[in-house]
């Protein structure tokens, strides 16, 4: 492969890396930045495959000719025209090592612009969700949940008034004996007369869990089984679950309304992004 080919493929490397750069920048295109990348890679290693083949010809066994002496007439201007050729080719080769230069830096800065694409950090925002103190706690019809409208040993999924059909912030009110609940005093006086809520998003993988099962009084995960003892602050008994289920603490309000006192006591759903990094 001639020198100019070798360079002719690194221009249109650089050329296509710049092109796929200014698509990404003016919105993007899979399929023209795709064409692009493909044009940027394959032109550099192209490139590269021709110009090592060219190095790699001048290898392998030469048999000098032997030369007479003293020098012929005529060696001098030889050895002359040898050294200006040597020159020319040192040249070329710089000019050649620029391109390939220009070439990994035109990659180099397409391939740092889809670091945009990441968006910003989330920050602290995932371990929140819209309840906070004073919410009342409705259902997903929107209807207020009365302290003591719930049956005994029944379940029911409930939202923040002003996020109905939230994803994160839903939860399962739950209304058991408050004498059979064990948890902890500031836990136990967030659940008014037995009323006791836990983020419906289960700790394992975020299914919602959707099933109460009443003679145990444990809540059940339809996705993988894990199971959570709701006397005991839901913690798992059974399954892959590795923690308990956020708590709601709850209050009552002057209405009668059952209403959040805060938020969750954890961030809910799957333990895996909390865990230690
Ligand atoms: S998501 Fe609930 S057990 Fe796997």
């Amino acid at each position: 492969m001639s020198e100019r080919a070798v360079a002719v493929a690194f221009v249109v490397s650089i050329l296509a890396a710049l092109g796929l750069t200014a698509v990404y920048a003016a919105g993007g295109d899979p399929q023209v930045e795709g064409a692009l990348l493909l044009l940027a890679l394959g032109g550099l290693g192209v490139g590269l495959l021709g110009w090592a083949g060219g190095l790699l010809a001048h290898l392998g066994e030469h048999t000098e000719p032997r030369r007479r002496h003293p020098a012929a007439d005529g060696d001098g201007d030889v050895a002359v025209a040898t050294f200006e050729a040597g020159v020319a080719e040192v040249g070329r080769r710089r000019l050649l090592a620029r391109l390939l230069a220009g070439a990994v830096a035109a990659l180099g800065l397409a391939a740092v612009f889809p670091i945009r694409s990441l968006g910003s950090a989330p920050g602290s925002q995932l371990a929140r969700t819209s309840w906070r103190r004073g919410v009342r706690l409705v259902t997903a019809d929107g209807t207020p949940v009365q302290l003591g409208a719930l049956e005994l040993n029944t379940f029911t999924t409930v939202f923040p008034e002003d996020d109905v059909g939230s994803a994160d912030a839903q939860a399962v009110l739950i209304r058991v004996d408050p004498t059979s609940l064990q948890l902890p005093p500031d836990r136990l006086a967030a659940a008014p007369q037995g009323h006791v809520a836990y983020s419906k998003l289960c700790t394992h993988a975020g299914c919602p869990l959707g099933l109460y099962l009443a003679a145990t009084q444990e809540l059940r995960c339809p996705c993988h089984q894990s199971t959570f003892d709701v006397l005991r602050g839901a913690r798992p008994v059974y399954g892959p679950a590795p923690k308990p289920l956020p708590q709601l603490p709850l209050e009552v309000g002057p209405d009668g309304t059952l209403r959040a006192a805060g938020d969750f006591t954890e961030p809910v759903g799957p333990s895996w992004w909390d865990l230690p990094r």
